[in-house]
């Protein structure tokens, strides 16, 4: 007997990022040596004091369920955090913890939408929220930005898409951003806050890459841009970037009480909590921070500026410096121009230099941007300087 998929689900594609990981882990398993821009996670290891106190909490037999929103201690110690770092002040009643970021984006969407409520969002996008927007019923909205802009969403421009979508209900910033890199300044947040404001749009910020940034930028919250603005904002972070701790699954939302209320209602029938150990060795992580955290960010700075150096040399190439996260995202758009009679688009690009070349990329298509493609910089400066060459190679013979 065949059973049918659900109509929701033929909308949602499996995630490009892992499906271009997964292509190039099967070469490297045959003994290929694959460089692998594709990863969209730390090459580093959670540091040592992190590490110990989950071992901490598993010798003392902390291995039981805890409350569905997490334990009181590191809800404290999320508030403690976004004070400190954000300068937001929040009650614990306000912070939800999840299994991931990824997971506290869908808990919150699906606690405020309805069918056909629109979901704005710029693209480039994270690959996942046009899907967990259909996942919540909701309709996703794709906001285009420009080049000159670096890749920004304008106040401009949002007004522009909430009046052509009567039905718009909330926004999905990204800032660092996933796959760009850029950072949303104070004036650029004040401005989209003033249109979210006036016509009353829910902001799910999504701060995930707080901790990487680099040269004198800095992050900020648009939920700190003022108290109104932290009443209509869902900040969204958590510990799997900025302290090596992917696989732990751990991420958080800080917001108004009654959607935080509504977002854990959806988890508490979903998932439950978030693993006792793990949220243990959070509240180590957010309170006791040693110089690992900051070597890591220096290390990926060092591999950032030599990305961009690397990839602007390259003929053809536009590359924006980007300001933070740990990817860097070329316009490929004059190799793809000429050479139409064989690469139909960016997916074709990444395809044959991976095939070819033995570099992975993620296509720009994925993030709806079909000009460009994604390099993580999540990656040893010997496999950059190796995949540079190679991807430098591969552009030679592309041209005419
Ligand atoms: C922009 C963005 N948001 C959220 C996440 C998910 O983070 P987590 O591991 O906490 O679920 C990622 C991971 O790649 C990301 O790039």
């Amino acid at each position: 007997m065949s059973i049918k998929i659900s109509n929701r689900l033929k909308l949602v594609q499996p995630s490009p990022t892992l499906t271009i990981s997964n292509k190039a882990n099967e070469m490297i398993a045959q003994g290929i040596d694959v460089v692998n821009f594709g990863v969209g996670e730390p090459d580093f290891n959670t540091p040592e004091y992190i590490k110990r106190a989950a071992i901490d909490a598993i010798e003392a037999n902390f291995t039981r369920y805890t409350a569905n929103a997490g334990i009181p201690e590191l809800r404290r110690a999320i508030c403690n955090k976004l004070l400190r770092d954000n300068h937001l002040k929040y009650e614990p009643k306000q912070i939800l913890v999840s299994p991931g970021a990824k997971a506290a984006i869908l808990n919150v969407l699906i606690a405020v939408c309805d069918v056909q409520d629109q979901v704005l969002m710029p693209a480039p996008y994270w690959v996942s929220y046009p899907y967990q927007a259909i996942l919540a019923n909701a309709e996703p909205v794709i906001i285009p930005t420009s080049e000159e802009n670096n890749y920004k969403l304008t106040a401009l421009a949002l007004e522009e898409a909430i009046k052509t979508h009567p039905c718009s209900k909330v926004l999905l910033l990204n800032s660092p951003n996933n796959p760009t890199g850029a950072v949303y300044t104070k004036k650029e947040l004040e401005e989209i806050a003033e249109i979210c404001l006036k016509y009353k749009i829910l902001v799910i910020s999504d701060e995930i890459y707080e901790r990487l940034v680099y040269d004198d930028t800095e992050h900020i919250s648009i939920a700190s841009i003022s108290p109104e603005m932290q009443e209509q904002t869902i900040v969204i972070n958590g510990v799997s970037k900025a302290y090596a701790m992917t696989g732990w699954r751990l991420g958080y939302a800080a917001g108004p009480s009654n959607i935080i209320a509504a977002a854990g209602r959806v988890q508490e029938h979903a998932t439950s909590c978030v693993n006792s150990i793990t949220q243990k060795a959070c509240v180590v992580a957010l309170t006791e921070e040693d110089d690992s955290i900051e070597n890591m960010r220096k290390e990926f700075e060092k591999r950032r500026n030599f990305l961009f150096t690397e990839l602007n040399k390259l003929p053809h190439i536009n590359c924006f410096k980007p300001q933070g996260a740990f990817y860097i995202m070329p316009n490929i758009g004059w190799y793809l121009e000429h050479n139409k009679q064989y690469i139909n688009d960016c997916d074709q690009f990444c395809e044959i230099l991976l095939e070819k070349h033995y570099v992975a990329l993620v296509s720009g298509t994925s993030f709806g941007l079909d000009t460009n493609v994604r390099f993580s910089y999540a990656n040893s400066m010997e496999n950059l300087e190796k995949g540079v060459k190679r991807f430098g190679a591969f552009l030679e013979e592309l041209k005419p």
